[in-house]
Parts: C-alpha cells; sequence; structure tokens
C-alpha cells in the first residue's frame, strides 16, 4: 500500500483526489491551511485520511508532513488569474514559494515523485491553437508567471537532484465540490449556481473566448496515471490535461439553459484584465507518454456537474424547511 501526499486536500481538486486514492486502497495525507479549501469537502473522509492543518510556508511542518510518503499530488494554490492581478505578492508566495518548500520537503524524505498541478494559463495569448507543450510559453497574468515557476522548479529538481517530478497543464477544470461563491470562482461553477436561483449570470466580453473545459474526472484519472508512468516517460516533464476540445462561452450559456432550465437573458460586462481568449490542447503528448484519454467529455461532464448543484440546493433548502418547521 503506497502513501500520497495531498496537498490542498479541502480543495476542489484535492478532496477529488484523496476519494480516487483511498478508492484503489492507498493511503491519503492531506494538507490544507483552508485559504481557499473548505473542511466540508472531506468531512465525509476525514475519519479514513490523515489529515493535518498545514501552510506550505512551514517548513519544518512539511518536513514532518513528507515522512513515509511515496507521491505527491500537489494541488494546493491560491487558482484565480484576477486574484492574483490584484495581490501578486500574495500570489506568488502561495504558489511559488510554497512550491519551492515542498520540493525541498520531499527531496529530503526520499519521495519517489512529485506530481504538481501546472496551469494552461502558461500559454498565455499565443494565437496557435491548439497548445502543445514544445510552445514558448507566454504567461500574462501573475497566476500564469507564478504557476509556470512552479513547473521550471519541478524540472529542476529533477535535473539538479533526481527527485522525479511531473508537471500537469490543467486546462480549465469543473466537477462537483468546485466553489462557486467567491468573485473569483470558475466561470461554470458561478453560471451553473446562479442558473439554478434563476440569476442572469454575466459574460466578461463578447462571449467568444473559448475554453477546453475539462471535468473533474480528467484529471483525476491524469493524476494516477502520471504517479506511476515509467520515470523514462514521465520524469521532469510537462503534459496537457484537458479534453481536446473547445466551446465558447455564449454556446455553454446556452447549454446550461437547457441543463438548468433557466429561462433568463445573460448579461455582458467588461472584458477581464489578464484574461486569454482562447484556450484549446494537444493531447499528444499526453497520450503518447501517458497513455491519457479524456474520460468525460464537456457536456457530459456539465450534465453530471449540473446535477450535484441541484442536489446540493435541493439539499440546503430541505434542511431549512426542517429548521423552518421545528422553530414553528
Ligand atoms: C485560468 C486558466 C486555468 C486555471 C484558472 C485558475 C487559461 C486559459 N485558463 O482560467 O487553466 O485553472 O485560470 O483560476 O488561462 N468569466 C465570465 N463571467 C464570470 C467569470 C468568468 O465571463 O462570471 C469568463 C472569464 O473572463 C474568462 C472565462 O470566463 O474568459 C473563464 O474564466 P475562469 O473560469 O475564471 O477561468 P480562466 O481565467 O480562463
Amino acid at each position: 500500500m503506497a502513501t500520497y501526499l495531498i496537498t490542498g486536500a479541502a480543495g476542489f481538486i484535492g478532496s477529488s483526489l484523496a476519494r480516487a486514492v483511498l478508492k484503489q486502497r492507498d493511503q491519503v495525507r492531506g494538507i490544507d491551511n483552508f485559504s481557499t479549501g473548505k473542511r466540508e469537502n472531506i468531512e465525509e473522509i476525514l475519519d479514513q485520511i490523515d489529515f493535518r492543518e498545514v501552510d506550505l510556508l512551514d517548513l519544518d511542518a512539511l518536513h514532518s508532513v513528507c515522512q513515509g510518503v511515496d507521491y505527491i499530488f500537489h494541488e494546493a494554490a491560491i487558482p484565480s488569474v484576477p486574484k492574483s492581478v490584484l495581490d501578486p505578492l500574495g500570489s506568488n508566495r502561495a504558489n511559488v514559494d510554497g512550491t519551492v518548500h515542498l520540493l525541498i520537503a520531499a527531496k529530503d524524505a526520499k519521495v519517489k515523485r512529485v506530481v504538481y498541478a501546472a496551469s494552461s494559463s502558461a500559454y498565455g495569448d499565443t494565437p496557435t491553437l491548439p497548445k502543445h507543450e514544445e510552445m514558448v510559453a507566454n504567461p500574462l497574468s501573475p497566476y500564469a508567471v507564478a504557476k509556470l515557476a512552479g513547473e521550471y522548479y519541478m524540472k529542476s529538481f529533477y535535473r539538479c537532484y533526481g527527485l522525479e517530478t511531473v508537471s500537469l497543464r490543467y486546462f480549465n477544470i469543473f466537477g462537483p465540490r468546485q466553489d462557486p461563491t467567491s468573485p473569483y470562482s470558475g466561470v461554470l461553477a458561478k453560471f451553473i449556481t446562479q442558473m439554478l436561483k434563476g440569476q442572469a449570470p454575466t459574460i466578461f466580453g463578447d462571449g467568444t473566448q473559448s475554453r477546453d473545459f475539462t471535468y473533474i474526472e480528467n484529471v483525476i484519472s491524469a493524476n494516477l496515471l502520471a504517479a506511476k508512468a515509467p520515470a523514462s516517460e514521465a520524469a521532469g516533464r510537462v503534459f496537457n490535461v484537458a479534453t481536446g476540445t473547445r466551446v465558447d462561452l455564449n454556446e455553454t450559456f446556452q447549454l446550461l439553459k437547457k441543463l438548468t432550465g433557466y429561462e433568463g437573458q445573460v448579461n455582458y460586462g467588461p472584458e477581464r484584465a489578464g484574461d486569454v481568449k482562447h484556450s484549446l490542447a494537444d493531447l499528444s503528448r499526453t497520450q503518447g507518454h501517458l497513455g491519457y484519454r479524456p474520460v468525460v467529455n464537456f457536456e457530459e461532464g456539465l450534465r453530471r456537474t449540473v446535477e450535484w448543484y441541484r442536489e446540493q440546493a435541493q439539499g440546503a433548502e430541505s434542511c431549512s424547511n426542517q429548521a423552518s418547521v421545528s422553530r414553528s
């Protein structure tokens, strides 16, 4: 039985990975500082994992957390383009300094491999589509720069210290447990929850911007493959994780109308600073080296995600009805 350390274990992606590792009957150690993660995401699995509230900037704590660990899935981050534009120092501290701290602790503890949550934002506004890993990076936002710096550190720790590292460039991940409540939340989590409540979502710009929106199960699959792929195929490398299809926001809104039953309009607002216009992944390297294939397509992922948020909303409503009945 292997031990996996998941950083950002109480976050959207980390908590889903924790469930997947438990399902394959390996051990999970999880850390989170709850800056964006939520205890409720791991509540039902807390008794099955070794969870510790630890900040990535605490090197002593990381040294102890990494003892006995075989693999690390490094998901902890402050994951937002607009937030990083407002607070580049905060983004750098969490996303770069935190990553270097973790790598040092992983190297000292002789961890077998670190799989890192890199970002498609590294490609920035390069006009070429689809984006392939050989392209020169062109990060636009401080977030994109920080995530790319993390990739370079991954490579550097492999080359300088022989610590096996793999960087997975995630393309706009969505699915159950993604937080819809922050102004910095991913667009799909926001739109779905707004439309289920009958509220009009706002598209920033004209809605022709497109994304390779990727359902969470694809990310889980890519991480599990990246942990176990032969070092000759994976170590020190960068891979796209996506579906290889793209959809624009106007089309997405129409699809969501069908899935949510929302009948109102969409608002249009100013374009967002640091926004990338189009994003689409070339998956040939990920397929060739890791054996990755998308397991759930965009529309099916969207359907499952809408259902999940609908159930959450119904659960919350029935709780509040019970509370008002018991009060009266
Ligand atoms: C970027 C990265 C992604 C990374 C994420 C972390 C790219 C192509 N993608 O996502 O890999 O995981 O940062 O935060 O760089 N929008 C609206 N209305 C809203 C919210 C957003 O129209 O209420 C628009 C945005 O302007 C953008 C699109 O929706 O054009 C997607 O935005 P968002 O979900 O925030 O993700 P990215 O910034 O694309």
